[in-house]
């Protein structure tokens, strides 16, 4: 990436203005009536999302308004959200859940808790350690598997000595097949237990960005095609970044050739695909339609995941991740046949908000969160959650 997208100086002001704002000092001398004209310590947050807002008080405009968009007009990205509204969970009353057990395991990959962290890119925007603070909090979460982003921000040498945990890797497809070989190459010497290959397009036009009458970035969200760019070439004239809408099934096979851990197909929004997805050696499927990032108006993941849980059959685990906000929405997506769920934005607005810490927090709200989800109905192991737990309203 350039350098440009990292750190601009109006970015770096906007940091240190930041840095201010949370400054214990300042904190101190602020009126104490006007509770919101402080930012809180960490330790009086109680759900997710209220580190959505620190992280917004905290972050660059520009990095805040990266993380947060969606493609396009949004519509996915609010669908995402309003489909954990569509769908009830409807407890058993009388069970003895003095106990629950949340231990599971995925390809190989023990887990404390159904829970991963989706990969996502450029983590400097958050915290100036970067990949490696984020692996560090996944460790301190009951051992998180952290799933490294293709676009991570600092040398891999300095991420995977940070913590001990599972690590996997995901990759963007690359045309050269040399280029594919190295990245597996490292991804492996690395010590990653799996290999995640997201197959979504991602979308470049972001109407957020033009509210903003363009005035943010240079970089992600830079718009596909001002008035006098040259005319746009390759995936980029479709409304794609570069790099996308070239690759076929045999991609997949000639990665899997190069493989010696699973090979997970992150992207796949249809019963069809997850079923060429087994055809073609993948050892899971990722259902994600990347956070409302890619296509616009596609549908929401929790609502083609049914579609998905039967055409797979059992044959193969099921991941998923966009929307994940609470213990509550992960509940729901394991009923609906999911068997591991990641956690993308939220993990970004721990980091933002309070470093380590914050992501560290953030992952153990849900874990706690998810386990009294469990109990209050009536599912006190993983086995017992089916679709039984839930009735689906989705339009
Ligand atoms: C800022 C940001 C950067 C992302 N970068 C990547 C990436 O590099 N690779 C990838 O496969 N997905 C990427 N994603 C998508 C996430 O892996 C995940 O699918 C998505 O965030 C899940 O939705 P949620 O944010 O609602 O949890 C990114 C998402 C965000 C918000």
């Amino acid at each position: 990436m350039k350098r440009s997208d990292l750190m601009t100086r109006r970015a770096a002001l906007g940091g240190l203005g930041a840095a201010f704002a949370g400054a214990p000092l300042l904190k101190a001398q602020q009126d104490p009536f006007r509770d919101h004209s402080r930012i809180p310590g960490m330790d009086e947050l109680t759900t997710v999302r209220e580190f959505e807002a620190v992280a917004y008080a905290k972050m660059p405009r520009n990095f805040f308004m990266y993380m947060a968009q969606g493609g396009e007009g949004e519509v996915t990205l609010r669908r995402n959200r309003e489909a954990f509204d569509w769908v009830e969970l409807v407890p058993k009353s009388v069970v003895d859940v003095s106990s629950v057990q949340t231990a599971t395991e995925i390809l190989g990959t023990p887990m404390a808790f159904p829970i991963m962290t989706s990969p996502t890119a450029f983590h400097i925007q958050l915290n100036p350690e970067a990949e490696a603070a984020t692996y560090r909090a996944c460790q301190a979460a009951s051992n998180t598997p952290y799933i490294v982003s293709h676009n991570h921000s600092i040398p891999l040498e300095k991420i995977v000595p940070a913590a001990k945990s599972p690590l996997w890797f995901q990759l963007y497809p690359q045309k050269d097949m040399g280029a594919t070989q190295a990245w597996v190459d490292a991804a492996q010497a690395a010590g990653g237990k799996g290999v995640v290959i997201t197959v979504d397009q991602q979308a470049t036009a972001y109407d957020r960005a033009g509210h903003d009458r363009h005035l943010l970035v240079a970089g992600p969200t830079t718009p596909t095609r001002r008035a006098g760019d040259a005319p746009a070439t390759g995936a980029r004239a479709y409304g794609v970044p570069e790099g996308r809408l070239w690759y076929t099934w045999k991609y997949a096979d000639q990665v899997k050739a190069m493989l010696k851990v699973p090979m997970i197909a992150k992207g796949i929004l249809t019963g069809e695909d997850a079923k060429l997805c087994i055809e073609h050696g993948f050892d899971a499927i990722y259902v994600s339609n990347h956070g409302g990032r890619s296509v616009d108006y596609g549908p929401s993941t929790l609502e083609v995941l049914p579609e998905i849980v039967d055409a797979v059959q059992g044959r193969i685990p099921i991941m998923f991740d966009s929307g994940i906000r609470s213990g509550s929405d992960i509940l729901k997506a394991l009923a609906l046949g999911a068997n591991v769920v990641c956690v993308g934005r939220a993990h970004r607005w721990g980091l933002a908000a309070y470093g380590a810490p914050g992501l560290q927090r953030v992952l153990e709200i849900l874990q706690a969160e998810l386990v009294a989800a469990m109990a209050q109905s009536g599912r006190p192991t993983l086995a017992s959650i089916d679709r039984t737990l839930v009735k689906t309203h989705f339009r």
